[in-house]
């Protein structure tokens, strides 16, 4: 079994990604390590993404995968999207559905980007999940603002739904699933 790394703190992202990879038959087994403690701060998920690759490049680190996620609403012009992980510490679900509050265009979409090392190159996956902001946190799976989001064509919110649920909808599942492609080439 091949040995990649994570570099995630996150158990549910390595949860959702590792499946994706099980599913894709590879042999290949998730290995967390730390990620970089200062993440910048960019106007795009490829912006980050590409950064803590290049810091885990200098560090000497071979086969490893970062991922960058958001939440854009569309009212909100794409807000909070890079910004996510501080908005959802500093107001979590409840302040994003008080933002909300009146406002009868609540599209929005998730996007994810996972960054690749491997051979000394790089890759990027990227994966969007469009669907709309609920009227009220439903459901206790998943994470960050899974209870808030309603995908396209459904009415549960990905927090109603189990990971390999999730997994067939959303983001990361269509980036971890171009990912697995690419490196269905190395490996099979
Ligand atoms: P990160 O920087 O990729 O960890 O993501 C930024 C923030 O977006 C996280 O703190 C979560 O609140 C949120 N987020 C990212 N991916 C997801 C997801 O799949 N579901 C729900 N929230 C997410």
């Amino acid at each position: 079994m091949f040995e990649l790394f994570f570099a995630t703190g996150n158990k549910h992202k390595i949860l959702e990604i590792n499946e994706i990879l099980k599913e894709s038959g590879l042999d290949i087994k998730l290995v967390p390590i730390r990620g970089n403690k200062i993440e910048i701060q960019a106007e795009t998920l490829e912006e980050i993404v590409s950064y803590a690759l290049k810091q885990l490049k200098k560090k000497g680190v071979n086969y490893v995968i970062v991922e960058d996620a958001g939440l854009f609403i569309n009212y909100f012009k794409g807000f909070p999207g890079p910004y996510s992980h501080y908005v959802y510490k500093k107001i979590g679900n409840k302040g994003i559905l008080k933002l909300m509050d009146g406002i009868k265009d609540r599209s929005a979409y998730f996007k994810s980007v996972i960054g690749l090392i491997i051979n000394g190159n790089f890759k990027l996956f990227s994966g969007v999940a469009k669907g709309k902001i609920a009227n009220e946190i439903r459901g206790r799976y998943g994470f960050g603002f899974d209870p808030i989001f309603i995908p396209e064509g459904y009415s549960k919110t990905f927090g109603e739904l189990q990971v390999s649920m999730k997994n067939r909808l959303s983001h990361r599942g269509k980036s971890a699933r171009k990912l697995a492609e690419y490196l269905r080439h190395f490996f099979v």
